[in-house]
């Protein structure tokens, strides 16, 4: 497979999803195909992908678990979210050159068949600057945060915000838009490097590594009237130990249990669920899929922070759909910053 990321290709190149990972995400668990571009039936849609979103939820696809769609099949395309082109259409809905974002696959062309299981997105013009944002911060992983703090979360001025996966594609956002809303923003984090990153380019109030401080200690002092909003990205014993520093009536969005998805046994815990009666938390697990009628608000607010410079996101673009089994282990080894993306090719 060559590394370049050619315009137009003469075949179609696609991952399939050959094995289901038992722990970590191996690359020999797709399968590289290469098959002929489709042609279409009346009522389809050809898209040329150009930017191809990994993400946590991938892992999920991949199992065989009890989750808010079907898994990928074996055999199947790999599920995936992306943004493209149309090059072709038979369908008065979308015309060529149209860009759109949805599951698109892990794959340089895909035909729509039918609305709405792709969870097609026209993109309008003016169309945003640089295009990959439609995956990043105007897209799916901005929107999360959007929905996820301000509905779930409501957030007042004042108030004590608590983020994990924080230098993540969520997290990031979720942390800015915490300080817009005039809150104390503490972000959670895996190394020193990326806790200097989150206080000093992000503007967060303080940011924990919680590889090598007593997670406990470190957020007693850095949330000194405790925690308000504890938004969950990874689970686990650090969604315990956040637990035991949340204030009465605090909030819980539960975006995400990235710690978990690896897990080869059973996950056990949370073991302080019974301060969520004492204190009289709410927790509520959410998929943004939920908020498809209202993804618009999110767009809007979240373009315009971005112009005015108040929210900015951090990007990873790997070159080539050939490099996409590899790079999405980097997600889990958190060996990157922001959101991470593929480029699998260009609009001209
Ligand atoms: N509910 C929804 O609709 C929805 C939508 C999008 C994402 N999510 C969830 O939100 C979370 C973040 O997703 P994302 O797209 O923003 O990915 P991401 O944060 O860009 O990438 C994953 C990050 O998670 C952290 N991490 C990885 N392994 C970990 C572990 N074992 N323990 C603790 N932290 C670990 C690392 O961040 P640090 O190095 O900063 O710790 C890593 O960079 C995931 O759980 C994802 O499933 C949910």
């Amino acid at each position: 497979m060559s590394n370049n990321v050619e315009n137009k290709r003469r075949v179609n190149r696609q991952f399939l999803l050959l094995s289901r990972p038992i722990g970590d995400i191996k690359e020999s668990n797709f399968e590289y195909k290469e098959v002929p571009i489709p042609t279409l039936n009346e009522g389809e849609v050809l898209i040329r992908n150009l930017y191809l979103s990994l993400d946590p939820t991938n892992r999920i696809w991949m199992s065989d678990m009890v989750q808010y769609m079907p898994p990928v099949e074996l055999g199947e395309v790999m599920r995936g979210v992306a943004m493209g082109v149309v090059e072709e259409s038979k369908n008065s809905n979308l015309r060529s050159g149209d860009i759109v974002t949805g599951l698109l696959g892990w794959q340089d062309y895909a035909v729509l068949k039918e609305e709405p299981v792709n969870f097609i997105t026209k993109i309008h013009p003016p169309l945003p600057n640089p295009l990959f944002t439609a995956v990043g911060l105007l897209g799916a992983t901005g929107v999360t945060a959007y929905f996820g703090l301000l509905d779930i979360g409501q957030p007042k001025p004042g108030e004590t915000v608590v983020v994990s996966a924080a230098t993540g594609a969520v997290g990031s956002v979720v942390g800015q838009i915490a300080a817009i809303k005039g809150c104390r923003v503490v972000g959670i984090t895996s190394s020193d490097e990326k806790c200097q990153w989150l206080t000093s380019s992000l503007g967060f109030d303080a940011a924990i590594n919680y590889k090598n401080t007593d997670l406990n200690s470190a957020l007693a002092i850095a949330c000194p009237k405790g925690v308000d909003i504890y938004f969950d990205n990874v689970g686990g014993s650090i969604l315990d130990t956040v637990m035991s520093h949340l204030n009465l009536f605090a909030r819980i969005p539960l975006c995400g249990l990235i710690s978990t998805y690896n897990s080869t046994e059973p996950v056990p815990g949370p073991y302080n669920f019974g301060l969520i009666l004492m204190k009289r938390v709410r927790i509520q697990g959410f998929i943004i899929s939920d908020y498809r009628n209202r993804w618009h608000e999110a767009i809007k607010d979240l373009g315009q922070w971005m112009e005015s410079g108040k929210i900015k996101q951090e990007y990873e673009i790997v070159e080539g759909l050939e490099n996409a089994p590899k790079a999405i282990h980097k997600l889990f080894n958190a060996n990157k910053i922001g959101k991470l993306i593929v480029k699998i090719s260009s609009l001209n």
